[in-house]
């Protein structure tokens, strides 16, 4: 069960970042005012309520699983964890507040396009750090050939 719902948590969270990221970037590059407007209200709520739960369950599961395994990939995955969690509380969910209320005064001035770089930057951190976590996850696990 613990198993079941870290994978479903880890997934998620990684998933919720990557649809972050994809959505901000998409929607600046290519979309309408009313389109980033739309998407960064969105990225909070929803978003947000979503991202938050779904890391504190990664990260509370993992830590269960752990105290029955030992070794490298476990002690990675560790290390790993306060850098993910740190990204997202101090610099991702900062970030979209400022954003979503700029967004929705109109304000595109450098200090949003500034922000804007950070998440994107604390993003993609958070994605490769998550990445790394799934795969060695899923070789302990056995879900992956290489264990
Ligand atoms: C965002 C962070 C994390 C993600 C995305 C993640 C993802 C995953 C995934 C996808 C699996 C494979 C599950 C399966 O195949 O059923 C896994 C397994 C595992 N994870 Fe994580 N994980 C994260 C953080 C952690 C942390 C912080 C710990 C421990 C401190 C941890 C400990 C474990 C253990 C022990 C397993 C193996 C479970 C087993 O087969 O007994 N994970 N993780």
């Amino acid at each position: 069960m613990t198993q079941r719902i870290h994978l479903l948590a880890g997934v998620l969270a990684t998933l919720i970042i990557a649809s972050f990221f994809s959505a901000s970037l998409l929607s600046e590059l290519l979309g309408s005012t009313q389109t980033i407007v739309a998407v960064k209200a969105l990225i909070v709520m929803p978003g947000l309520f979503l991202l938050i739960p779904a890391i504190a369950a990664t990260g509370v599961s993992g830590f269960i699983l752990s105290k029955s395994r030992q070794g490298r990939l476990v002690a990675a995955k560790k290390k790993r964890m306060p850098f993910i969690a740190a990204n997202g509380v101090l610099i991702l969910v900062p970030c979209a507040i400022f954003l979503h209320r700029w967004a929705a005064a109109g304000t595109f001035d450098t200090s949003f396009y500034l922000v804007q770089g950070l998440e994107l930057l604390a993003g993609a951190t958070n994605l490769a750090l998550m990445g790394l976590n799934i795969r060695d996850g899923m070789k302990m696990s056995g879900r992956s050939r290489k264990s």
